[in-house]
């Protein structure tokens, strides 16, 4: 259910004040369908469980079958429909399947929050022969997002309806090592995106882009376990994207990455020979 929940400053610094009027967001949702992709952990289960309560029809897309199940016998008393699909959204085939699927059983699309993703943090050096780290990253953050787009346009098209990407910001700042696999799929979509917006908005389809800092989910646990990162949380991640939902604005970000971007900028000499630096001593 849509519920108040608190957070620390620091989590307001990293993505200030963007709560959703409850009230007004079930009035607008009521009866509308919603595909959302990563729906069984994270960012997309908090989601879920937030959308709960509403009379919605959702559609809840991942792998783990077992997770999903669960969810959806949690929710199902309180929405108005729960259909849900394991599927692995890097199999194209498996993913044509499901758009005709839904295309099949429902008639129109209202929301496809596209949220499935996979982060990768490993160095050049320990990739060399690891080509399918990039293969796998470009094939679920950037080819899976666009087949859904593709093939859902029309059912999204005949409701005049949204499409959110859960990005993250530093598709916005200066690239970081080790985040080659990462960072490059995350672009590719967002640049992907942002070429569609204009077009699609002809035909009345609004699109979204949520620039994300750190969300403390199971993602960034191979990374950052046991190292206090700052991070906002999974609700409050849920709350921005219920919040793009109600107003249907193109772009959320943090007020800060203008600064960034404009250090990436400036300074992006400066950053690249401080990164080199480090990673030397390091070594
Ligand atoms: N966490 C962060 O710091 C952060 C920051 C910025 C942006 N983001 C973005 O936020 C989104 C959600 O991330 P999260 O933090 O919630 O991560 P998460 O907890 O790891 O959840 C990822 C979701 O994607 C699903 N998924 C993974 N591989 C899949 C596949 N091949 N086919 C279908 N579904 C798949 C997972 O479900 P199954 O395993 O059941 O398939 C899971 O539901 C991602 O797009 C991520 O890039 C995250």
């Amino acid at each position: 259910m849509l519920s108040s929940h608190s957070y620390h400053w620091y989590q307001y610094a990293l993505f200030p004040f963007l709560r959703p009027d409850r009230n007004r967001l079930s009035q607008q949702l009521n009866n509308k369908t919603i595909l959302i992709t990563g729906a069984s952990y994270g960012i997309g289960e908090t989601l879920v469980a937030m959308l709960s309560g509403m009379n919605i029809h959702l559609i809840l897309v991942a792998r783990t079958q077992e997770k999903l199940s669960q969810l959806k016998q949690q929710i199902e008393p309180h929405v108005a429909s729960c259909q849900i699909f394991a599927v692995d959204l890097t199999q194209q085939d498996r993913t044509e399947r499901l758009i005709n699927e839904v295309k099949q059983r429902y008639g129109g699309i209202d929301i496809l929050i596209n949220n499935a993703g996979k982060s990768i943090c490993r160095s050049i050096a320990d990739s060399t022969d690891r080509l399918h780290d990039f293969q796998r990253t470009m094939a679920l953050n950037y080819f899976a997002p666009v087949q859904l787009c593709m093939g859902l346009l029309p059912q999204l098209k005949q409701n005049q309806g949204q499409i959110i990407n859960i990005s993250a910001v530093n598709v916005l700042l200066a690239p970081a090592p080790y985040w080659a696999a990462y960072q490059a799929s995350k672009s590719a979509f967002d640049q992907w995106f942002r070429c569609a917006e204009p077009e699609l908005q002809v035909s009345g389809v609004q699109l979204t882009s949520i620039y994300l800092p750190l969300v403390n989910t199971r993602m960034i646990q191979p990374t950052y376990a046991n190292k206090s990162v700052p991070a906002i949380s999974a609700p409050q991640a849920a709350e921005i994207i219920c919040r793009a939902i109600q107003t249907r604005k193109p772009c959320f970000k943090p007020l800060w990455t203008i600064f960034g971007q404009l250090g990436s900028v400036i300074f992006n000499r400066w950053w690249v020979m401080g990164c080199a630096h480090y990673l030397k001593r390091k070594v």
